[in-house]
């Protein structure tokens, strides 16, 4: 593959985190711009909080077409926008913004979109975990609150365990309120159980989700050593840890012979719906992806 080919013209997008230089989106968008030919760039920016407002009013006046946003500016985004989508106002956060040519921005959580994506192109229909049972989701930050949401609009019931009941408890409450208030729908069907016994739930569940950083390389516990001997047969177990990419909880669940789902193909699809606002085009997150982004 050539090189960019970026010219006066070039459309610009980028992502703005503080850190950011550990971020793979830059390598990921900047491969589909080549591979698509597409004459556009797309950069890190490390903004702090507080030049958060003035960093986005510089990239709207100086061009961009928009950006992604990243820790610690999702809440950020999600009150710059003037208008987001109904993922992103559930979710209270977003993390694609997109510049309109009348000057007004939209944001969009793309976050379970990419979760769902990854599950689909494994082979995995929401509608079979619906029909089996709820998913148990184990975590109580940002990513479980994107996955859960995701997983209601699917039809698929959600149990949270987290380490911290409390935050479990308050995920699921506002969860539950934001979902009747915006969804327009009745009730949220999210439920709490114990940390401490979430293996013995596994009977009863179509899907298992760590959104923990349990078992990431570098993170609090990498030799962490889920038992997952109570699950049924037809479980699928996912992962959004992505470092290392045979996680413990997958390295578990294929021994079990379960069908496992790893984190790498949420954090490829998420970055779908950006680009093609942005760059005009459709991409694919193949095997040629994968490589690149993890070279
Ligand atoms: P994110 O927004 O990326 O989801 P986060 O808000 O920091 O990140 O959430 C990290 C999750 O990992 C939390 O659910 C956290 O549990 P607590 O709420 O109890 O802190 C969980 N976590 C982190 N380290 C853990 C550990 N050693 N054991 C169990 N859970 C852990």
């Amino acid at each position: 593959m050539s090189g960019p080919c970026i010219t006066g013209k070039a459309r610009l997008a980028g992502v703005i985190g503080q850190p950011v230089s550990h971020s793979l989106s830059p390598v990921l968008h900047n491969y589909w711009l080549a591979r698509h030919g597409i004459d556009g760039a797309y950069v890190p920016l490390c903004v702090a909080p507080e030049a958060f407002e003035t960093a986005i009013r510089g990239l709207q006046a100086a061009g961009f077409r928009g950006a992604n946003v990243t820790i610690p500016h999702k809440e950020a985004a999600f009150a710059i926008a003037d208008e987001v989508d109904p993922m992103a106002r559930i979710a209270g956060s977003v993390n694609t913004l997109v510049f309109r040519e009348d000057g007004t921005i939209h944001g969009a959580s793309t976050d379970g979109f990419g979760y769902i994506a990854s599950l689909q192109v494994e082979g995995v229909a929401p509608p079979a975990l619906a029909a089996r049972g709820p998913a148990l989701l184990l975590g109580a930050g940002g990513a479980a609150r994107s996955i859960a949401v995701s997983l209601l609009e699917q039809g698929i019931a959600v149990r949270l365990a987290n380490r911290t009941a409390a935050r479990a408890a308050e995920l699921a409450a506002s969860i539950t309120a934001a979902w009747t208030k915006h969804a327009g729908q009745s009730g949220a069907d999210v439920t709490v159980c114990s940390w401490d016994s979430w293996e013995e739930e596994l009977g009863g569940i179509s899907l298992l989700v760590n959104t923990t950083s349990l078992g990431m390389e570098g993170g609090p516990n990498p030799a962490w050593k889920p038992d997952l001997s109570r699950a049924g047969s037809d479980l699928v177990v996912s992962d959004i840890v992505y470092v290392p990419r045979e996680t413990p909880l997958l390295r578990s669940a294929a021994a079990h012979g379960l069908r496992t789902v790893g984190g790498l193909g949420m954090l490829l699809h998420q970055a779908r719906p950006g680009f093609r606002a942005w760059f005009g085009a459709d991409v694919e997150v193949d095997e040629a992806t994968v490589r690149h982004v993890l070279a």
